[in-house]
């Protein structure tokens, strides 16, 4: 069991001036006071408060709930642009951009933690609208980290993808693939995942970057789920087609080398991404900053993901195949191995349970 503990500057320093700089080869004139922490245990009336930054958007409104049903205080922090405020309904909101430091700065200073899913997220606009990317994902977010530095905070945990490792030379992919982003989405992650890193080498933050598959499903309850405009993950535009709100579910190519010749992917619960993230903040207390990857590490191609629906919603799925889309990896699988050994975390939700609350909340949102 986690031991709520907060950290608490011991000395009295401006916080711009308690970033911990390795000594070992800074100049002297550069150095800076280290600032000590001393752990004190909060008291049981006291929750540690995590700021979920993005947190009106679809994994953000997911991992939210988790850490309040944990015991945690969840504070979202929003701007709105691709969130819904009723996806934060019940948890105090606050509505500002991550590139607003002066709006998070009294913010912060009520969080013991950052989860920072905020981001533009749509590979196809990314290659044709680069600019879009970098300042979100890269630049704004920067600000954001900077905001973090400035506060007490020192534990952050961050929304990265499998996008970061392009065509893996090698699947299931295991961390130490290597990190050669095919678009400027992945591109900008991993810029944010290599801030994070050095961040944390000079300054003493504490991280985990999460490297997430394909997120799906939909919360038991009903009351909150998948809500992107506009759609473009598998399972939702399958409903769409199920409902007659498209044609048909336009498959891109059944020409891969995957057995039915449809690109293969790995679907992982929005809440088992969710469990992930509270043990994410748990892990930091005891140890290092690490990279993990989130996915069940079980792949099912398209077609299969189409017949398992057919299968749950007992609707016929029209298909339509199409060509090849450029860019389209035949097969992302991961490995969780490290996730599992390191979180003692494993993705607990089938693809049945991804499909059958995903429809649950498709049929109320409709
Ligand atoms: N959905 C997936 O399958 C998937 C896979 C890999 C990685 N990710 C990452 O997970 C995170 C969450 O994804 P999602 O599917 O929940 O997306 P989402 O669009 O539903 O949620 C993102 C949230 O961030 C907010 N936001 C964006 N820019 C902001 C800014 N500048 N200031 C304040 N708020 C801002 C949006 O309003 C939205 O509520 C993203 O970082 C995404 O890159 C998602």
């Amino acid at each position: 069991m986690f031991r709520r503990v907060r950290l608490a500057p011991s000395t009295d320093l401006p916080l711009a001036a308690s970033l911990r700089v390795d000594s070992c080869n800074t100049p002297d004139h550069l150095q800076i006071p280290a600032l000590k922490y001393h752990v004190r245990e909060k008291t049981e009336e006291e929750s540690l408060a995590v700021l979920v930054v993005g947190g009106a958007g679809y994994i953000g409104s997911h991992a939210a709930r988790v850490l309040r049903s944990r015991g945690y205080d969840a504070i979202i922090y929003d701007n709105l642009s691709t969130g819904y405020r009723e996806l934060a309904e019940g948890f105090d909101l606050v509505v500002g951009d991550i590139a607003d430091s002066a709006k998070l700065a009294p913010i912060l200073r009520r969080c013991d933690a950052v989860m920072h899913f905020a981001a533009h997220a749509y590979v196809g606009e990314s290659v044709t609208n680069p600019k879009k990317y970098y300042h979100n994902n890269v630049t704004a977010a920067l600000a954001l980290l900077d905001a973090v530095m400035e506060s007490r905070v020192r534990r952050f945990i961050f929304s990265s993808t499998c996008a970061v490792y392009g065509n893996p030379v090698k699947v299931p992919i295991t961390e130490g693939n290597p990190r050669q982003p095919v678009n400027p989405y992945g591109a900008t992650k991993l810029a944010f995942e290599n801030a994070l890193e050095a961040y944390g080498r000079a300054y003493g933050l504490k991280y985990v970057s999460f490297r997430y598959f394909n997120a799906a499903g939909a919360d038991d309850s009903g009351s909150i789920g998948e809500k992107h405009e506009p759609e473009t993950h598998l399972i939702p535009l399958i409903f769409d087609a199920i409902r007659g709100k498209r044609a048909a579910l336009e498959i891109f190519g059944d020409d891969y080398p995957t057995p039915d010749g449809t690109c293969i992917r790995d679907y992982i619960h929005v809440n088992d991404l969710a469990e992930a993230h509270v043990l994410g903040l748990e892990y930091l207390t005891k140890a290092d900053s690490a990279a993990m990857n989130l996915g069940t590490g079980q792949g099912y191609s398209v077609k299969e993901v189409a017949a398992k629906v057919e299968q749950v919603t007992e609707h016929k799925v029209p298909i339509h195949i199409g060509p090849r889309r450029a860019g389209d990896p035949a097969e992302l699988v991961a490995d969780p191995s490290l996730a599992e050994s390191l979180l003692k975390w494993r993705a607990r939700r089938s693809l049945d349970d991804i499909i059958r609350t995903a429809w649950n909340w498709a049929q109320k949102a409709r």
